[in-house]
């Protein structure tokens, strides 16, 4: 019996071994440079990386999209799928974006992927958003039918995927955009854009599920993750964030009814220099939808204005009824073990809609200094529900 066994296990690491190398001999390189790429920081290389995607798709095992260390000059492209086989995107050089403003508004995206499974975006690689030379042309704060800037790098109906080890700098709108992916990791990225650069937000997602962002730093001059409708499954950690305008939930129903948003954890995250640390922003609108099961967990904040701040009577540019209030509905959120320094009196704001108040709110051990002439911090609560357990400071409103 114990010799069957043993002959068993030997099979079974032969088989491994074979699978192993099978596998490793399926994946074919497609170097662009063999499609005519030019890393010499000018010539544009969007044909040559859109020929070498193509091949690399229609490949029956692993394409892999090789991009060696150097600087391409690269315009608009939009990769798409669905490929015969698990896709790779290497990228070891430097991507730069264009700085001819008649090349701005030719897409809403600079680098795009669509409708790809198993992909997987890696290297170590700079993307170079060239954002200083476009955010002048960002009048979106002022004119309500600007035009739109675009995202860097932004998946539409990407699955089962990965991105790691790039770093994605002054995007000239959004760093990196996901939307209506299922299974994505995203981790040991780095993303910088200035504290001052307009709607530069780091990770922005939408109609997504099963997202996991991990181990990354963001510093932006926006949201450093904005999540929008349509979200489920998500899971941040180990995410660091400054300058930036914190990590966000919306702002949700400006124009329509929403999609649900719920199961989002965030843990093990530090905040530094940021307007705001843990923020959900719902329009004063009347628009419906709900956004439940949230938990913010092992928080640290540094200088944070708004380290914990719930907005339903969002209004800006007083677009909106002044008597109305938000009709999205927030419950079961949780904050526990948030800790560090509030730049504001106020460290924890709940501010919810008159017309849905929250439920199920909890406080657990918050501890928010005011660091300012000795004064404690405080907390403002409005219309919302729920319970708090010690330690807590600020003293709970709720
Ligand atoms: C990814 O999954 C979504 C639904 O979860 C589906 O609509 C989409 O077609 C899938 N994309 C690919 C490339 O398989
Ligand atoms: C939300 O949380 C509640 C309480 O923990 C749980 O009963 C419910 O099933 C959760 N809903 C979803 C959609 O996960
Ligand atoms: C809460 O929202 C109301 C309505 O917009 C506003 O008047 C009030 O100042 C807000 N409170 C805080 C603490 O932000
Ligand atoms: C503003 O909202 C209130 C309450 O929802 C409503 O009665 C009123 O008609 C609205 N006014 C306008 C101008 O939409």
């Amino acid at each position: 019996m114990a010799i069957m066994d043993l002959k068993f296990l030997v099979f079974l690491i032969a088989l491994l071994l074979v699978w192993e190398t099978q596998v490793q001999a399926e994946t074919k390189v497609f170097n662009v440079i063999n499609y005519g790429a030019v890393a010499d920081g000018s010539k544009d290389n969007a044909q040559a990386f859109l020929d070498a995607w193509n091949d690399a798709c229609q490949y029956e095992g692993n394409g892999r999209m090789y991009i060696p260390s150097g600087t391409y000059q690269l315009n608009h492209v939009q990769f798409k799928g669905p490929c015969n086989g698990g896709m790779e995107f290497m990228i070891q050089g430097t991507l730069k974006a264009p700085t001819d403003p008649k090349l701005f508004f030719v897409s809403e995206t600079w680098i795009n992927f669509q409708y790809v499974s198993a992909l997987t975006i890696y290297g170590g690689g700079t993307l170079d958003g060239q954002g200083a030379s476009a955010w002048k042309d960002n009048t979106c704060s002022t004119n309500p039918s600007c035009r739109t800037l675009p995202t860097a790098l932004r998946l539409d109906f990407t699955n089962t995927s990965q991105i790691r080890d790039l770093v994605s700098l002054n995007s000239k709108n959004v760093h990196l955009t996901l939307y209506g992916c299922d299974n994505v990791e995203i981790s040991n990225i780095k993303i910088s854009a200035p504290g001052d650069s307009p709607n530069t937000d780091g990770i922005k997602m939408a109609k997504s599920k099963n997202i996991r962002i991990i181990h990354s730093d963001i510093g932006t001059g926006d949201d450093c993750i904005a999540m929008l409708d349509g979200l489920y499954d998500i899971q941040i950690s180990g995410v660091t964030c400054g300058p930036g305008h914190g990590i966000s939930i919306g702002s949700l129903a400006d124009s329509r009814d929403i999609e649900d948003v719920s199961r989002i954890t965030v843990r093990n995250c530090r905040l530094h220099d940021t307007t705001n640390g843990l923020r959900l922003k719902t329009w004063a609108s009347p628009y419906k939808g709900r956004v439940f099961n949230l938990t913010y967990e092992d928080i640290v904040m540094e200088n944070v204005q708004n380290p914990i701040i719930i907005d339903q009577n969002y209004c800006p540019h007083c677009r909106c009824n002044s008597t109305a209030s938000s009709h999205v509905h927030i419950s079961n959120v949780r904050f526990k073990n948030i800790r560090g320094t509030s730049s504001s009196e106020y460290a924890v704001t709940l501010n919810c809609s008159q017309a849905r108040p929250c439920t199920d709110m909890r406080l657990e051990d918050i501890k928010l200094e005011y660091k300012s002439r000795g004064t404690p911090a405080l907390s403002s609560c409005s219309h919302a529900r729920g319970a708090s357990y010690r330690p807590l400071r600020p003293l709970s409103c709720l």
